[in-house]
């Protein structure tokens, strides 16, 4: 049996690892042909299809970004799009594909498998909230991409007595605000998960800056004040299109008027999602490739692999379509009690 895959949606580091270690296990017991369609979904609706070896993808372990590609596309947008991919599989003799993505490419691919497709899904995403797994190929390295800034924010603030404000990405969730602020010891942090009270924010700054002279605030890009008490202007919550940094300037300004301290802001945006994979995102994607892999043998179809706890299990692709998968309150909680 042939196996395709494809990377779709947003990029991040790991990719490549998941596609080098599918590779590596369909080639290894069965000598599978593994097919990699580019661009995501549109590799599959226009037929743009590259065989994959072993020795090709070798080298890909530590690189970044996706060697097949992506692209925000979703087959069931565009008219003809779901038949077309339906189509490619039985050309191409595509016993069953492996679909690395998000939300939004794996709801496509649950889709897909209940129209008779074999798919496997993989989650990945740097926003870590796909449903169904603790998670997803990317949050490592982007976590820890942003602590790292954090971290370089920090002597800059002090050096200047400033208000640093560090907007990092996280449209639905703070997973990435959560764990870079906390492990960058940043004094405030603001998430979607629980929508920000600026007077709170403005008083525990204000204590703060009687006994230090600078501060960081680590602001999700989806962050939301509580209704009715701060303005965003254009800049758009979680259900709305985000503009990177447009929160982040925002929150600033109000702050540099409310509390008078000298501020810049610091939007990491795509650098997150860039570089060579951390080594818990290679060790990652590596068993989720080969859980998919296991997963094509077993007969399995509409299912992806999950991290729960520390174990590696397919569970229903229909789990991902329910996301996003928020923050536990526990983290919530952390944040608040570390607030200033
Ligand atoms: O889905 C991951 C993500 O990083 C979000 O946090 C962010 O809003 C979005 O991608 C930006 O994606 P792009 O600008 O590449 O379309």
């Amino acid at each position: 049996m042939r196996v395709g895959i494809l990377t779709g949606g947003g990029d991040c580091s790991g990719l490549n690892a998941v596609v080098r270690a599918v590779v590596h296990t369909a080639h290894g017991r069965s000598g599978r042909t593994v097919i990699g369609y580019r661009h995501g979904w549109r590799g599959l609706v226009d037929g743009d299809a590259v065989e994959l070896s072993v020795a090709g993808t070798d080298a890909l372990l530590a690189s970044g970004g996706t060697a097949l590609g992506t692209a925000r596309y979703h087959p069931h947008d565009h008219k003809g799009a779901e038949a077309r991919v339906l189509e490619t599989l039985e050309r191409d003799r595509i016993g069953a594909l492996i679909v690395v993505g998000g939300d939004g490419t794996l709801t496509a691919a649950n889709r897909l498998a209940e129209s008779g497709a074999r798919i496997i899904g993989v989650p990945k995403t740097i926003d870590n909230d796909v449903a169904g797994t603790d998670r997803s190929v990317g949050f490592d390295t982007a976590l820890s991409i942003a602590t790292e800034a954090v971290d370089r924010v920090r002597t800059t603030a002090e050096s200047h007595d400033r208000l640093m404000v560090v907007e990092v990405m996280g449209h639905h969730t703070g997973w990435l605000a959560f764990g870079a602020g906390i492990a960058g010891g940043a004094h405030a942090i603001l998430a979607p998960e629980s929508p920000f009270d600026i007077d709170e924010i403005t008083g525990a700054l204000r204590r703060r800056h009687r006994k230090a002279s600078f501060s960081i605030v680590v602001v999700a890009e989806g962050a939301v004040p509580i209704p009715g008490s701060m303005d965003l202007g254009a800049a758009a919550g979680p259900s709305g299109s985000i503009v990177a940094g447009a929160v982040g300037e925002r929150v600033r300004a109000e702050l540099a008027v409310r509390t008078g301290f000298e501020s810049r802001l610091v939007v990491l945006g795509h650098v997150q999602r860039g570089g060579p994979p951390t080594p818990a995102d290679r060790l990652l994607a590596s068993r989720f490739g080969v859980a998919a892999v296991r997963a094509v043998e077993a007969g399995a179809s509409g299912v992806m692999t999950g991290l729960v706890g520390d174990d590696v299990r397919t569970v229903s692709l229909s789990v991902a379509a329910t996301g996003p998968r928020v923050a536990p309150g526990s983290l919530v909680e952390t944040a608040r009690a570390l607030l200033g």
